[in-house]
């Protein structure tokens, strides 16, 4: 069996086995951070992390890291990696793949040059935490603390809708970390479903992230009274839901003032108090996603998205404030990575295609501190956060390969030759 053909096999085996972490009646996985089926993939990793010869970390985010100092304690790390955290009866490749992959290439290429002696760079792999945004907000927070975006103690007090801190959900799976963080890397490469339609589309196998899209992440809570819904006079409620509603059409119906393509707006969370059939709704919180490459259309946005809450809160009688509001501005990948990438795809004979990511990845947060880049393969339908995703098992393997060749050449050749530019820009 040649080397290609026994990653993939590990990659099947693995992705089986990963599979099975939180798996869902309908194929996919349930598996925010820190819940139990997150404790069990986290363990699996560990273990496999230990086996292949990485010094195992976790953090004080909970972040993993596996560590393999091949090159000697002064020279430069290469980092790759993803998440093994999932959406709520999400997908079973999105981060998770990334991880595994990772993992399988770094592995190789650790076994290589521990035979030969002849790397320039220490190779390093993470699974960060809470990259989903889905149980803590915000997203990609392990990540961020790892950069120095956040503070890992402003990481750790974010509560979950129950209230309970990121910090007592990590004790209480045992993965509150003491360890140092891996090292700040030269270099970061990570590989990732597309989690959108377009490389399925165009029928290419390969894409390479250039670009990735901006996003603004409010949570707007509109307040009102609670009250009998039977004998309360109509005219006399005052009904955070209503306002709510009107807010959820408003801001799915903004994509229409802008340029086709433009902006992508949702709300995608609703929490509703007391949430009884017969009790008015007098608390109501939102959270609201906009995206763009265009920074103006997103201040755009944001702006009309607030006037739509004013109204809407007035028409209601009920009060109404921003409870959140994170803007993560729109940035580039590292063109230097970018160039490797590119050549390593025309080397295994499937060019990649440019693409923007308009999800969010480790590798946005990463960009602030390293040449960064994401590697893409086709999500079957576009479809992604849900049981559906689905990847050609082909393809899932042409981009181990793909990861494998960025990573070989940047461990040999050393981050000399990202010298040209220094990282992204943005973030
Ligand atoms: O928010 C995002 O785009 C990512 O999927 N967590
Ligand atoms: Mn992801
Ligand atoms: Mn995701």
């Amino acid at each position: 069996m040649g080397e290609g053909s026994a990653r993939h096999e590990v990659l099947r085996a693995r992705l089986a086995q990963f599979s099975g972490f939180g798996a869902t009646a309908a194929g996919g996985v349930h598996r925010p951070e820190a819940t139990e089926a997150n404790r069990a993939a986290r363990l699996a990793l560990l273990d496999w992390l230990a086996d292949l010869g990485f010094a195992p970390r976790i953090d004080p985010v909970g972040n993993i890291f596996g560590l393999a100092e091949i090159a000697g304690p002064e020279a430069p790390w290469i980092m790759t990696g993803s998440h093994i955290d999932s959406q709520p009866n999400g997908g079973r490749l999105d981060g998770t793949y990334g991880v595994l992959a990772g993992t399988i290439a770094a592995a190789e290429l650790v076994a290589q040059h521990r035979a030969t002696g002849q790397a320039a760079c220490n190779l390093a792999v993470a699974a960060w935490c809470n990259e989903e945004g889905a149980r803590f907000q915000p997203s990609v927070l392990g990540s961020q603390a790892y950069t120095g975006a956040i503070s890992c103690d402003w990481a750790l007090d974010r509560v979950d809708g129950e209230g309970i801190s990121l910090r007592a959900a990590l004790a209480e799976i045992g993965q509150l970390g003491s360890d140092a963080p891996a090292p700040h890397p030269a270099a970061y490469v990570e590989l990732h479903i597309e989690c959108g339609p377009v490389l399925d589309r165009a029928g290419q196998r390969l894409g390479v992230f250039d670009r990735w899209w901006g996003c603004r992440k409010l949570e707007l809570r509109f307040e009102g009274s609670p009250a009998h819904t039977g004998p309360t006079p109509m005219h006399e409620r005052r009904d955070a839901l209503v306002a709510a509603a009107e807010v959820i059409g408003g801001v799915n119906r903004l994509w229409h003032s802008q340029p086709e393509g433009a902006l992508h707006c949702s709300v995608g969370r609703c929490e509703v108090a007391p949430n009884s059939p017969n009790v008015v709704p007098s608390e109501v919180t939102l959270f609201v996603e906009l995206r763009s490459t265009d920074a103006d259309v997103m201040a755009q946005a944001h702006q009309q998205t607030l006037a739509l809450a004013e109204t809407a809160a007035g028409g209601a009688k009920v009060a109404w404030h921003v409870q959140r509001d994170e803007l993560r501005r729109p940035g580039q990948f590292a063109p230097a990575l970018q160039a490797i990438a590119n050549d390593v795809a025309r080397e295994l004979g499937e060019p990649a295609m440019r693409l923007d990511t308009i999800a969010a990845h480790d590798a946005v947060p990463m960009a602030r501190i390293c040449p960064s880049i994401v590697l893409a393969v086709p999500s079957i339908g576009g479809i992604c956060h849900a049981p559906e995703e689905d990847t050609a098992p082909g393809d899932l393997d042409l981009g181990l390969d793909l990861l494998h060749g960025v990573l070989a050449r940047l461990v040999a050749d050393g981050p000399g030759m990202l010298a040209a530019d220094q990282g992204g820009s943005g973030a």
